[in-house]
């Protein structure tokens, strides 16, 4: 558990070391030749930094609509909107509490927020790579009550319904926290 929370923590990562690397091959060069080269190399390495960032984020949010839906159908029945069946709620809480588990911590390198990239790519704050920063503790929020939500589902509407706002507020304080509102 605590590891979990420390990779969401330790996201951070990779994408300099690349840089440095180039920056020492410069020094073994001189000349207007040896510039031009350089040049070319940091360019490369931008543009697979530049790839490396839009997987992640792509991840990351595809993710999140794996959360969606799956909760999509608890609060569908949990509503009255969708006839409650104790197997498909319990197979949706099983996605969702698995889902939770997943070590994210690869999904979110620096230079991936807001601050970094266009309003229409991502929604998560720089907040979120802050030195205060608990996302870890949110999203172990979410490991425990999709876990409490995976052992009711399948007891009846009620068990299921007394399940879901512990869920809905750990998606909830989550994006509250570190995602940009959409206006
Ligand atoms: C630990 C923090 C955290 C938790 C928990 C969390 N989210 Fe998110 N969510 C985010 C952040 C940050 C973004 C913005 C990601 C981005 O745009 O790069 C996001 C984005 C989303 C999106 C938009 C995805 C897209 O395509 O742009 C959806 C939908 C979503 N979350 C649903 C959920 C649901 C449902 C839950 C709960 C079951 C949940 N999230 C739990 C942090 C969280």
């Amino acid at each position: 558990m605590r590891l979990r929370a420390l990779a969401w923590h330790g996201i951070l990562i990779t994408i300099q070391d690349c840089r440095l690397g180039g920056l020492n091959m410069m020094k073994t060069f001189t000349g207007l030749t040896a510039l031009v080269l350089a040049g070319a190399v940091a360019t490369t390495t931008l543009a697979q930094d530049d790839a490396a960032i839009k997987a992640a984020v792509d991840a990351r949010q595809a993710h999140m609509s794996l959360f969606a839906f799956n909760i999509g159908l608890l609060g569908g029945m949990a509503k009255g909107e969708i006839d409650y069946d104790a197997d498909a709620a319990s197979a949706a809480a099983g996605n969702l509490a698995a889902l939770a588990r997943v070590d994210q911590s690869r999904y979110w390198p620096q230079g991936s927020s807001t601050l970094d990239l266009d309003a229409e790519q991502t929604a998560a704050l720089p907040d979120i790579w802050d030195e205060g920063s608990d996302i870890g503790a949110k999203a172990m929020a979410l490991v425990e009550s999709t876990t409490a939500m995976e052992a009711a589902a399948g007891n009846g509407l009620d068990a299921l319904r007394g399940a879901i706002g512990a869920v809905g507020s750990s998606c909830g304080d989550c994006h509250k926290a570190y995602r940009q509102p959409n206006n």
